[in-house]
């Protein structure tokens, strides 16, 4: 996986993606958007926004920041904030493994379906601690290799193709937990089969201290 393989992947996706993924990824979305627990005021960033399918879910007093690599995803997320009128959501064209922001700019992070996405997932994970807040939360959904299984032996049997699929299909939990370098608040299984994983992370002090 590399930018430019992500860029072409998202680029043919995106004017299928809502049909493809929309409906299939939603419980996952929704169940982030209910644990981050949005208060007045709060700031939020959402990395991989692609095309926006969370935008609407989120309350209308939290200010929401969504960044995206790819131009024909963000193009469809910016139609999308257009047609319901969310003034409360700003979207930008940015890499999620070296964000613009300066540290601690946002009181929580989302980052939904793009883990697996990413180049270097640890990248990605050093820049959302940095721009949460100390004591602020990051919160991924995701799906993660079971290592066991026909789940396993059919992403054992794709990920040669990752490239062109846009995701690593092999792509554990441990190690991803291990580089977040954040204390691990807790798991939960969502969407079908419960083969997708919500994971949250707590950027306590400690945590970054010893990263
Ligand atoms: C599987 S889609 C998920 C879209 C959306 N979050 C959802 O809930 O359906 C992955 C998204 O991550 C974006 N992406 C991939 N690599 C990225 C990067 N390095 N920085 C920002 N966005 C990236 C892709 O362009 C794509 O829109």
């Amino acid at each position: 996986m590399n930018h430019e393989s992500v860029a072409t992947a998202y680029q043919r996706y995106a004017p299928v993606y809502d049909l493809l993924f929309g409906g299939l990824f939603e419980p996952g979305r929704r169940r982030l958007i209910q644990a981050l627990d949005c208060r007045a005021g709060e700031s939020v960033l959402e990395v991989g926004v692609g095309t926006g399918l969370s935008l609407r879910h989120y309350p209308p007093h939290t200010r929401v920041t969504g960044i995206d690599l790819s131009p024909h995803m963000l193009e469809r997320a910016r139609a999308r904030v257009r047609r319901h009128g969310l003034d409360n959501v700003d979207l930008l064209a940015m890499d999620a493994q070296s964000l613009s922001f300066p540290d601690a700019s946002f009181d929580k992070v989302a980052a939904l379906y793009v883990a697996s996405v990413v180049p270097d997932p640890a990248a990605m994970m050093r820049e959302l601690r940095r721009v949460c807040r100390p004591g602020g939360q990051v919160l991924v959904v995701n799906h993660f290799s079971r290592g066991a299984g026909w789940p396993h032996a059919l992403e054992r049997r794709l990920a040669p193709f990752a490239p062109s699929l846009g995701f690593r299909p092999l792509f554990p939990l441990d190690p991803f937990v291990a580089e977040a370098g954040m204390e691990l608040a807790g798991t939960l299984p969502v969407n079908l089969f419960g083969y997708w994983t919500l994971v949250r992370f707590i950027n306590s002090e400690s945590a970054a201290a010893a990263a």
